[in-house]
C-alpha cells in the first residue's frame, strides 16, 4: 500500500482477480479501474503479445532453449494510452498490438506459451514492477496465489462453461470474429486444462479470494459486486 497514486481514495489496495477463461475478469478489472481511480493491467494481454511474437518470428517453444531466451530478451513489452486515450493498449517493441493479440491463432497457443517458465518469469518481474506502488487491478491467473499473493483483495471468476463460451462468441461477433460455439468450448475447456495443471503458478483459486460466480450475473452486477468488496477495504484500511 502507498499513497503516491492518482486513485478517488486517499489510500490504495492491490486488487488481484483470477478465474478461468472467460469469466469476463479483463472488462470487469478494467470497469473497477475506472470507478476507483486505479490503473488496470491485463496479465492476460501481456502473454497473449509473447505469444505472438514467438509465433510470428517462427521461435521452438522449448522452455529453457538458447532460442527462447534470446527471443525473450529481444521483446519489450508496454501498456501505452491508445485510441481513444482512456484505455491502454499492449505494445510490442512500439508497436501496438491490439487487437492482433486476440485472434483465434494466438487464443489457440497462448496457454503452451504460458506454461514456459522462462516466459512467466520474464513477466511475472514486470508485473510486480507495474504494480508496486498499488492502485491497481490486475487481471490473469495467478496474481493472488503467486505475482501479488499480499494483494488487499483478491476475487476468483467462474461461470459455467457453455455461459462463457457463449459470451466469448457475442464478444467476438462485436469484433467481426465469427467462431463456432463449439470451437470456443473446446479452447476455453483446454486452455482452462493446461492453465492449471502447469507447473509453474498454475491457474488456482487462493485461499483468501472471494468467489464469484457470474453464470446469473449480469455484467453490472458483477463489477458493482467487486467494487463493493473494494470499498469496504478501503474504508476499513483507512
Ligand atoms: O480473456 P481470456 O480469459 O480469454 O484470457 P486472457 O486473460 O487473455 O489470458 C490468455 C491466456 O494467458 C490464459 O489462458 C493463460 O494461459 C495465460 N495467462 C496466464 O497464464 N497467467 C496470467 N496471469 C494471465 C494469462
Amino acid at each position: 500500500m502507498n499513497t503516491d497514486h492518482n486513485s478517488n481514495f486517499p489510500v490504495v489496495i492491490t486488487i488481484a482477480i483470477d478465474g478461468f477463461a472467460g469469466t469476463g475478469k479483463s472488462s470487469t478489472a478494467k470497469a473497477v479501474a475506472g470507478i476507483l481511480g486505479f490503473t488496470y493491467v491485463d496479465t492476460g494481454a501481456m502473454y497473449r503479445a509473447i505469444t505472438m511474437y514467438l509465433l510470428d518470428h517462427k521461435i521452438p517453444l522449448i522452455d529453457k532453449s538458447d532460442e527462447l531466451r534470446a527471443a525473450l530478451n529481444q521483446v519489450d513489452l508496454r501498456f501505452r494510452p491508445c485510441d481513444e486515450g482512456t484505455s491502454r493498449c499492449i505494445c510490442i517493441n512500439g508497436v501496438n498490438a491490439e487487437p492482433a493479440i486476440r485472434e483465434q491463432r494466438i487464443t489457440a497457443s497462448v496457454s503452451q506459451v504460458a506454461a514456459l517458465t522462462d516466459v512467466r518469469h520474464k513477466l511475472v518481474e514486470q508485473q510486480r514492477a507495474i504494480g508496486r506502488t498499488g492502485g491497481i487491478v490486475m487481471d490473469g491467473r495467478d496474481i493472488g496465489t503467486y505475482v501479488f499473493p499480499e494483494a488487499e483483495l483478491k476475487i476468483f471468476m467462474t461461470a459455467s462453461v457453455e455461459v462463457r463460451a457463449r459470451r466469448r462468441q457475442a464478444e467476438l461477433r462485436t469484433k467481426g470474429i465469427e467462431v463456432s460455439l463449439q470451437d470456443i468450448l473446446i479452447n476455453l475447456e483446454t486452455r482452462d486444462r493446461i492453465d492449471s495443471g502447469r507447473e509453474m503458478a498454475p491457474l488456482a483459486q487462493a485461499q483468501d479470494a472471494v468467489v464469484i460466480d457470474s453464470t446469473d450475473l449480469s455484467f453490472e452486477e458483477q463489477v458493482s459486486a467487486v467494487v463493493f468488496l473494494a470499498k469496504q477495504k478501503l474504508a476499513h484500511i483507512q
